[in-house]
């Protein structure tokens, strides 16, 4: 009883004050988006994500050879799938890269060409992304296969190594929970 209030009085305390540290400003939120921009648009990641119906290939992001294109579920045409070449893993020998359930973005997730607040309002769009949370985006640019792929893209045909992306994968983590914590701001 005589706990009751203060104990309570201390709660609203932690939660203020704890509200008040961690929530970071919008500008902190933009800044940190226009370092996931910088992911979300290097070639590892967007050779898949294209507006057209055709995977774009190499630091070039030239159209994928040999008349690859996306065919009805996004895995290929019928006779030509994705598998056919894309194995779970990269071969070294050939310099096809591969990893689990390997595909193309569905149209709605492709991002050439948008600019920086179209990006970032298409990716939270729950109609365009999936059906997808801020919070679901986030896990799954931690966790699924072909994201992480990016940071393991193995050698190309000529033996060249790829590129990942500008920013380590600690540093995307970084910055897409700064972005979250500012309540997923996006530039005009
Ligand atoms: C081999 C092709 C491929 C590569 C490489 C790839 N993606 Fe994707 N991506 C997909 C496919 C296919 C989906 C749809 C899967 C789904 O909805 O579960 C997708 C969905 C997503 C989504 C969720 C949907 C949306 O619109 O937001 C995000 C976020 C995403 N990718 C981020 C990335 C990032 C970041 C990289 C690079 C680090 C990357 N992807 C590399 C194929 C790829
Ligand atoms: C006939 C074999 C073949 C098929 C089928 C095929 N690919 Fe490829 N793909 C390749 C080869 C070979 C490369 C490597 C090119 C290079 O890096 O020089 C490649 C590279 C890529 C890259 C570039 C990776 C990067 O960032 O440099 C993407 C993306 C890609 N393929 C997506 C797809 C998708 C999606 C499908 C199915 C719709 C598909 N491919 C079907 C052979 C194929």
């Amino acid at each position: 009883m005589a706990f009751a209030r203060p104990s309570s009085f201390a709660m609203a305390l932690i939660v203020a004050s704890g509200a008040a540290l961690a929530q970071p400003t919008a500008p902190e939120g933009e800044r940190a988006w226009a370092r996931i921009e910088q992911v979300l648009t290097s070639p590892r990641c967007i050779n898949c994500h294209p507006a057209s119906d055709r995977p774009t290939q190499t630091d070039a992001m030239h159209p994928h050879r040999m008349s690859v294109i996306r065919g009805p579920s996004n895995h290929g045409a019928p006779g030509l799938h994705c598998s056919a070449c894309h194995q779970e893993r990269n071969n070294a020998a050939s310099g096809v890269p591969g990893a689990p359930h390997w595909g193309l973005a569905p149209r709605s997730m492709g991002w050439v060409g948008l600019s920086s607040g179209d990006l970032c309002r298409r990716l939270k769009d729950p109609a365009a992304n999936g059906n997808r949370t801020v919070a679901d985006l986030v896990k799954h640019m931690a966790e699924d296969a072909l994201v992480l792929w990016a940071w393991q893209p193995g050698r190309n045909g000529r033996g060249e190594e790829r590129k990942p992306p500008p920013l380590t994968i600690a540093e995307l983590g970084e910055a897409l929970g700064a972005w979250a914590a500012a309540g997923a701001p996006c530039p005009q």
